[in-house]
C-alpha cells in the first residue's frame, strides 16, 4: 500500500512544499451482476483494499499540475482550457473531474497533485474509477465543496463517459465513494438505493488476475451497450412501458424473442438473467447460502462467456481451474472482461491452498502468471491524511 508519509515526502520533494491532505478511494470486485448496471438492474459489489492515493494542495494561479508515480510521468493544464491528452491517457480521469466540477460552477483554484495507488491497472478492478474519485474528493476539499456521496459518485460517471468516451454504468464510481467495510451492497442501479449485506466470516473474496490485458474493451464495452438499447427500442413495439432491459423478466423476453435479431437476443437474454440472478444471490448471501451463491456465480460466468461473449480463454481457464480446487462455492469473471481478473468465494481454511493451486494449474495449462489477491471489504472514499 503507498504510505502516507513516503506520499508526503515525495510531494514535498517534487513541489518543493508538503501538501494539504491526503485522500484515497478504492477499487472493487464485483461478486456477481456484470453488465446489468447501465440496463438500471442490480449488481452486488464490494470496495476493496486496494486504493488510489491523492495528494493535493491548492495553487494560487489556474494550473493544475500532477504527477502519476506509478507512470512517472507529470501532466501541466489550465483550468481555462482542458482537453483530452491523447499522450497520457492516465490523466484524462484526472482532467475529466476537473472539467466535471468547473461544469458544476464551482469555483476552483489551480493545484498541485501527486498520485499512487496498489489498485492493478487495467486488472478489471475499477482503478480508473479510485482515481476519479480520489481526485474529485481532494479537490473538492482543498476548495471546500461539498459534493459527496452520490453526487461525487454521478459527477465521476459523467467524467468517464463524456470526456474518456466509455459508456460505463455507474457501479464502480459509486463503490469508490461509497463502499461499505465488511459488507457487500445490493446496488439498484435505477435509483440508487442500496443494502448493505455482510459478507460472512468464514469465506474471503479472492480475485486472480489474468495478466491479460485488451486494448479494445471501451469499443468492445460501448458496443453491447448499444446492443442492450436495441434491444430495448424493438421490445417497446410489443411492451410499451419498459425503458430499459431492468423492466424485462426472462419469460417476457422468451415469449418476445423474435423481435430481436440473432446480434442482440443473447445479449439481452445475458442481461435479464443476470439480473436475476443478482437477487438470488443477495438472498442467499444473506441467508449464508454460500453454496447457492457459488452456483450462480458460475451460471454468471457462462453467460458472459456464451450470450454476451466478453469472457476470454485465459478467464474461462482460470474459472475451471478454480471451480475444481477444494473450498471454493464459485467462480466468475469480474469487471467489463476481455481479460482482467475473476473472483472466487472460497472458504477461510482453504484460501491458501486455493491461491497455491490457481497459480500452479494457470501456469501449467497457459504457461502465464496469474495473481491472486485476497480482499477484505472496505470503505468508500476518505482521507488519509491533513497536514
Ligand atoms: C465496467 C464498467 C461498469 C460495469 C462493468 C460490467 O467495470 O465500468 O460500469 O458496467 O464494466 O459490469
Amino acid at each position: 500500500m503507498p504510505d502516507v508519509r513516503a506520499l508526503r515526502d515525495a510531494f514535498a520533494e517534487r513541489y518543493g512544499i508538503h501538501p494539504r491532505l491526503i485522500v484515497r478511494a478504492p477499487g472493487r470486485v464485483n461478486l456477481i451482476g456484470e453488465h446489468t448496471d447501465y440496463n438500471e438492474g442490480f449488481v452486488l459489489p464490494i470496495a476493496i483494499d486496494r486504493s488510489t492515493f491523492v495528494a493535493a494542495r491548492a495553487r494560487t494561479d489556474r494550473i493544475v499540475r500532477v504527477y502519476s508515480a506509478q507512470f512517472a510521468a507529470e501532466d501541466v493544464f489550465s483550468l481555462d482550457q482542458i482537453e483530452r491528452n491523447p499522450d497520457q491517457p492516465w490523466s484524462n480521469y484526472v482532467r475529466g473531474m476537473v472539467k466535471g466540477l468547473l461544469a458544476r460552477d464551482l469555483p476552483l483554484v489551480g493545484s498541485d497533485l501527486l498520485i499512487d495507488s496498489d489498485v492493478p491497472l487495467g486488472g478489471g478492478l475499477s482503478s480508473s474509477a479510485a482515481l476519479e474519485v480520489a481526485t474529485g474528493y481532494a479537490l473538492q476539499l482543498l476548495n471546500n465543496a461539498d459534493l459527496l456521496g452520490e453526487e461525487l459518485a454521478l459527477l465521476a460517471q459523467g467524467a468517464e463517459n463524456s470526456f474518456v468516451g466509455m459508456q460505463c454504468g455507474i457501479m464502480d464510481q459509486f463503490m469508490a465513494t461509497l463502499g461499505r467495510a465488511g459488507h457487500a451492497l445490493l446496488l439498484d442501479c435505477r435509483d440508487l438505493s442500496y443494502r448493505a449485506i455482510p459478507i460472512p466470516p468464514d469465506v474471503r473474496v479472492v480475485v486472480c488476475d489474468s495478466g491479460v490485458r485488451h486494448s479494445l474493451l471501451g469499443s468492445a464495452y460501448n458496443e453491447r451497450r448499444a446492443a442492450c438499447q436495441e434491444a430495448v427500442r424493438l421490445l417497446r413495439t410489443r411492451l410499451p412501458k419498459i425503458t430499459a432491459l431492468r423492466d424485462v423478466s426472462p419469460e417476457q423476453l422468451a415469449a418476445n424473442a423474435d423481435l430481436l435479431p440473432p446480434a442482440v437476443l443473447p445479449r439481452a437474454r445475458h442481461v435479464v438473467s443476470e439480473i436475476r440472478r443478482t437477487l438470488m444471490a443477495a438472498a442467499a448471501l444473506e441467508r449464508g447460502d454460500l453454496a447457492a451463491f457459488g452456483t450462480l456465480m458460475l451460471e454468471s460466468h457462462r453467460s458472459l462467456r456464451d450470450d454476451y461473449e466478453v469472457s476470454v480463454p485465459e478467464l474461462d481457464t482460470l474459472v475451471e481451474l478454480a471451480r475444481a480446487l477444494p473450498g471454493c462455492y464459485g467462480s466468475r469473471l469480474t469487471g467489463g472482461g476481455f481479460g482482467g481478473s475473476t473472483v472466487s468465494l472460497v472458504a477461510v481454511g482453504a484460501v491458501e491452498d486455493f491461491a497455491a493451486g490457481l497459480v500452479a494449474g494457470y501456469r501449467e495449462r497457459l504457461g502465464l502468471d496469474a495473481h491472486v489477491l485476497v480482499c477484505t471489504a472496505s470503505e468508500g472514499v476518505s482521507r488519509a491524511a491533513t497536514f
